[in-house]
């Protein structure tokens, strides 16, 4: 594997990365989770001037899809299958190459808490493959068709509970924390490559995810206004909305930005 990335691993730095514009238009794009949501509101606003690719786990929503935006090619993949990700890899691999942008979005949240009667222990690991062992595999998957001559972009969508968690939903905690320090250890591994690692920390989004719950959501339209300003922009951490206010807290006071979020 060293030996053909080597040739592309020329001439960039870390800070090569930083401010790089990268202008979302003719890009191949794969995007996760792209059914719902904020995934389906990043969908709407690339499939028009790019080649999107969207991986989902639910064909009707992934016919739906197409019919709307009639110019994107949808894969059919349970990302909790991660036996799955190796054929899914290959097969988008096959028809495009190359890939400009890999957006890691898809992932689920359980909330019942460890001392629950409804906790299911074997939740676990099915919580843990989609937020965080399938964005990993699927970026070593990609790899190949990232690793080129020009710029690529792998944005792992994270969330403020990625920094600083909440009571509920220790998993879902767990794994968006364990994604943001593996974002941060891979952008070192790939920082002398083309490709530049970004984290979008998502504050609440009205989406199916946090139906019933929370007040002064973003919309997912603008959540994805956001998210894809960030990628044009060449933010390697961009923290929207109030997420920015959260991760100051954390450096000035975080104990009151712990007993905040306990409560989130
Ligand atoms: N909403 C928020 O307030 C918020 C805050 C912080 C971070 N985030 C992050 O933003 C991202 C998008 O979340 P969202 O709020 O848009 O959630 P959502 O509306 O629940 O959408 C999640 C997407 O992931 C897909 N998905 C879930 N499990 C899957 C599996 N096993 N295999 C394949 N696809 C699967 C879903 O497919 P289906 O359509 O089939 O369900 C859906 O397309 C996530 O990474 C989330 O952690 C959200």
């Amino acid at each position: 594997m060293a030996a053909t990335f080597a040739h592309h691993t020329q001439g960039h730095s870390e800070s090569d990365h930083q401010h790089m514009t990268f202008l979302l238009k003719k890009k191949t794009i794969v995007l996760t989770g792209g059914t719902s949501g904020i995934g389906r509101a990043l969908a709407e606003r690339l499939h028009s001037d790019n080649n999107l690719m969207v991986i989902g786990r639910n064909a009707i929503k992934l016919e739906a899809l197409k019919k709307l935006f009639p110019g994107i090619t949808v894969f059919k993949a349970d990302l909790t299958d991660t036996g799955g990700l190796a054929p899914l890899a290959e097969k988008i691999r096959g028809q495009h190459p190359k890939i400009d942008l890999l957006i890691n979005n898809a992932a689920v949240q359980n909330t019942p808490q460890f001392m629950d009667d409804n906790f299911r222990v074997e939740a676990i690991a099915g919580e843990i493959a989609v937020n965080f062992t399938s964005p990993c595999m699927l970026i070593s998957l990609l790899l190949p068709a990232l690793v080129k001559d020009t710029p690529s972009v792998i944005l792992n969508i994270n969330s403020g509970l990625g920094l600083v968690p909440k009571k509920t939903s220790a998993v879902y905690c767990g794994s968006k924390g364990g994604l943001n320090i593996f974002s941060q250890s891979l952008r070192h591994q790939l920082a002398e490559t083309n490709i530049s690692v970004q984290q979008a920390f998502m504050p609440l989004v009205d989406t199916e995810m946090t139906k019933g719950r929370g007040v002064g959501k973003l919309t997912p339209a603008v959540a994805a206004q956001r998210i894809l300003a960030g990628v044009e922009q060449g933010s390697p951490d961009n923290y929207i909305g109030k997420v920015k206010l959260l991760r100051v807290l954390t450096r000035i006071w975080p104990s009151a930005a712990s007993s905040i979020m306990k409560k989130a």
